[in-house]
């Protein structure tokens, strides 16, 4: 029996959603994680300091008796956001992060940037009082192929905002090309990415090859194989400008299996499991926790977590449910399509 022990981890990218489906997932991050970036893409999205204190609030509520978690919360960046209202609930401690969409590139982006010269005012002061920015690095230009769209924007926009402001502090969430991984290895200072569970462990066949699995769709969409190979050893190296953010984002089936079905990957339940099975399986068992659990919180000027989790290897492969049912309808689990040995107890 092989075992690891380490700190609790964090998710720097979580979708939890609202209502009925906040409270059908929550209790699965809860389980293995002590903290998660929650994303502000809701309909309508968290804009405001007073947004997110109410979904901040809901999620609380939500959360079942005697379990722990603490929720960090990011406005959604618009161009009508205020500059005062994003500082004032930075320094009170109620939000950890902004988020730039840029519109059109995502689920519930709409609301999001198109104008990046409107939103300055607002990187300004958070690159002032030292405010990070969570990426969602693609261009949403129509005529860019979709898996280019994350090269394109590094060139486009992410590498020219840079040089107009280096301090301010950025997360190129998941990344999912070795241009991403590049880019940010490149950086001397104010970038970090995070990588998500399932752009490790598939590329784009796994969308397309065979017939088409709308629950292996996500964005920004899986890339060809150097690509996850790219990720796998960024991720793996230990190095601490890259770490997990999970990007678990549920959406019911229905919405999933259909004729325009939505981007996101439900993965919070066996995310833990499947990392074990990713870093066993490039030797780096030892470097798991720098990916889970130490290079997100020196990011984010965060304490490492006191409590640790411990993942145990199996002789027989851990089954995990292939779908949960929530108040809003069934969500399909990720399938890594591979045994999975490792059960967190
Ligand atoms: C996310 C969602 O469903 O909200 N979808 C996804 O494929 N990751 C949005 C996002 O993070 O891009
Ligand atoms: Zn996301």
């Amino acid at each position: 029996m092989v075992e690891i022990t380490i700190p609790k981890p964090d998710d720097w990218h979580l979708h939890l959603r609202d209502g009925a489906m906040l409270e059908g997932v929550l209790p699965y991050s809860a389980r293995h994680f002590a903290r998660a970036i929650i994303m502000p893409n809701l309909m309508p999205p968290v804009v405001t300091g007073a947004d997110a204190q109410a979904y901040r609030d809901r999620i609380m509520a939500a959360l079942p008796k005697g379990m722990q978690f603490k929720p960090l919360m990011t406005l959604y960046l618009t161009e009508g956001t205020d500059a005062a209202d994003v500082a004032r609930a930075h320094t009170s401690g109620l939000v950890t992060a902004v988020k730039l969409y840029p519109a059109g590139a995502t689920t519930n982006s709409n609301s999001g940037v198109r104008d990046l010269a409107k939103v300055m005012p607002v990187l300004e002061k958070m690159a002032e009082i030292g405010m990070p920015l969570c990426i969602h690095g693609e261009v949403a230009d129509p005529s860019v192929d979709i898996f280019d769209r994350e090269a394109v924007f590094i060139d486009t926009v992410l590498d020219p905002l840079r040089r107009t402001l280096p301090q301010l502090k950025m997360t190129l969430e998941h990344v999912t090309t070795s241009n991403g991984v590049d880019y940010v290895m490149a950086a001397d200072a104010n970038l970090a990415a995070s990588i998500t569970t399932h752009h490790l462990m598939i590329n784009r066949n796994a969308i397309l090859a065979g017939g088409i699995k709308p629950h292996y769709y996500c964005l920004p969409v899986a890339k060809r194989e150097s690509h996850r190979l790219a990720l796998r050893k960024a991720a793996t190296s230990g190095d601490s400008r890259f770490f997990l953010g999970t990007d678990s984002a549920p959406h019911v089936d229905p919405l999933k299996e259909c004729a325009c079905g939505c981007a996101g990957i439900f993965t919070s339940i066996n995310t833990l499991s499947c990392l074990a099975h990713v870093f066993e399986e490039d030797n780096a068992l030892d470097r798991l926790e720098k990916f889970a659990g130490l290079n997100g919180p020196a990011w984010y000027g965060l304490p490492v977590n006191g409590e640790t989790v411990t993942l145990i290897k199996r002789d027989q492969p851990v089954s995990f449910p292939s779908r949960i049912e929530t108040g809003d309808g069934p969500v399909t689990v990720f399938d890594p399509r591979v045994p999975i040995h490792w059960e967190v107890v």
